[in-house]
């Protein structure tokens, strides 16, 4: 039985992640530590605590001597670190808040966890493993080879060079102090409950409410693309693991234009509106309710400034090794994704709030009179 710390637990991928958690390993403790940002939702993960499956507290990873106490005081042996502020847009608008959240907070939620911990936190089967990302790699060209785990940092922007550097801290802590810690460097992922900042939901949505879909450059950039279920079964895994099994990379195998998997999703909602007349009457504003194609949304903008061209992420290592193997490949995922945000909406009104209604506009009117 494990006693975990899930901090970021009521963002996108620490919720999934609980959901999973807690139906899995029910005789499990499990305890969210999550600051709430705008990224942070607590209706997601709201039927878990309402159950008494979870115990959820508000707080900052960044407050080391609470975060200590919280520790000690649930006996936790093993953080499972999601927090961190995780919009690639935002970090090019305010880059400091990356460093505090994602750097400082992960080196404070280490020393929390050395300082609750003690000397012998591996003799007792203590566990830091922190959840990282693929584009602490840098971009790849057309034909070059996916990134391993021992392929050299080259992050690119604030985003990425904030995770590449709480990486960096994770192994010191683990070399210098002999802290158990792993670490996992995940594409990108999809599915419910993710942020509408993000492509995808932001697309899904835009399309219901018949707002252009904003396509950076030429769309022909690519994303190796995950569904989150298979992040957290890989996170499974991994778990099980000694820490000193050291970096996991875990992708989707699914390398896809931007363009594509836009087109996939106005494919599927022009689909759900044919089947389902109700839709129609919700999303009036939908192009699909006219009968018109949702693909007459798309437009292409101005391009982010330093944009990736490619990522794709070698996943031979968690496979060989751990028998990981994808359940849920981009088709049904994307349709299983649309159709949780269809039967979804009073969530994703409830988190697309007056501020980040005043965010998209400032986003993204210059580039779509959004
Ligand atoms: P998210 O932005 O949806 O959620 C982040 C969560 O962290 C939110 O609940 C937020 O309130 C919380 N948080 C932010 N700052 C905090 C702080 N200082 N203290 C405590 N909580 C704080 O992010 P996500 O997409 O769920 O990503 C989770 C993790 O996975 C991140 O570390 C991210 O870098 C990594 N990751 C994400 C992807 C992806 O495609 N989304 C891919 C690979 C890796
Ligand atoms: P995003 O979801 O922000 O994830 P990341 O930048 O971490 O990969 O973006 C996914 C891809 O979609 C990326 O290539 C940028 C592109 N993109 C757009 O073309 N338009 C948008 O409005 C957004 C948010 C992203």
């Amino acid at each position: 039985m494990k006693r975990l710390l899930v901090t970021g637990g009521a963002g996108f991928i620490g919720a999934n992640f609980c959901h999973y958690w807690c139906s899995t390993h029910p005789l499990d403790r499990v305890v969210v530590l999550d600051a709430l940002t705008y990224a942070g939702n607590l209706a997601s993960i709201a039927p878990l605590i309402d159950s008494g499956k979870l115990r959820f507290e508000r707080g900052d990873i960044g407050e080391r001597s609470r975060v200590a106490a919280l520790i000690t005081e649930e006996a936790i042996d093993t953080v499972v670190n999601f927090a961190a502020e995780s919009h690639v847009d935002r970090s090019l608008e305010d880059p400091a808040t990356f460093l505090r959240t994602n750097v400082l907070g992960t080196q404070a939620l280490l020393d929390a966890a050395r300082g609750a911990w003690g000397a012998d936190a591996g003799r007792r089967g203590c566990r830091f493993h922190h959840v990282s990302t693929d584009e602490v790699y840098g971009s790849l060209g057309p034909g070059a080879a996916a990134f391993t785990e021992s392929t050299p940092y080259a992050p690119n922007s604030p985003y990425a060079a904030s995770k590449a550097a709480a990486d960096h801290l994770v192994r010191a802590y683990s070399h210098s102090f002999g802290l158990p810690c792993s670490i996992s460097n995940c594409s990108n992922n999809y599915g419910p409950y993710q942020f509408p900042e993000k492509l995808l939901p932001l697309c899904i949505l835009n399309i219901l409410e018949g707002r252009p879909l904003p396509i950076y450059g030429d769309g022909q950039q690519i994303r190796d693309w995950l569904h989150v279920s298979d992040h957290c079964r890989a996170l499974e895994l991994i778990l099980a693991q000694p820490a000193a099994s050291g970096t996991w990379n875990v992708g989707g195998s699914t390398q896809e234009p931007n363009l594509t998997v836009v087109g996939m999703v106005c494919d599927l909602v022009d689909r759900a509106f044919a089947a389902e007349r109700s839709l129609a009457a919700r999303f009036p504003s939908c192009p699909a309710a006219g009968g018109r194609a949702s693909r007459t949304l798309i437009r292409h903008v101005q391009d982010r400034p330093g944009h990736d061209r490619r990522y794709a992420v070698d996943s031979t290592r968690i496979r060989e090794r751990l028998g990981f193997a994808i359940g849920t490949p981009l088709a049904p995922g994307l349709e299983d994704t649309v159709r949780w945000y269809l039967g979804n909406e009073g969530w994703w009104r409830s988190v697309v709030s007056g501020d980040y209604r005043q965010w998209y506009a400032r986003q993204y009117a210059g580039k779509v009179g959004a």
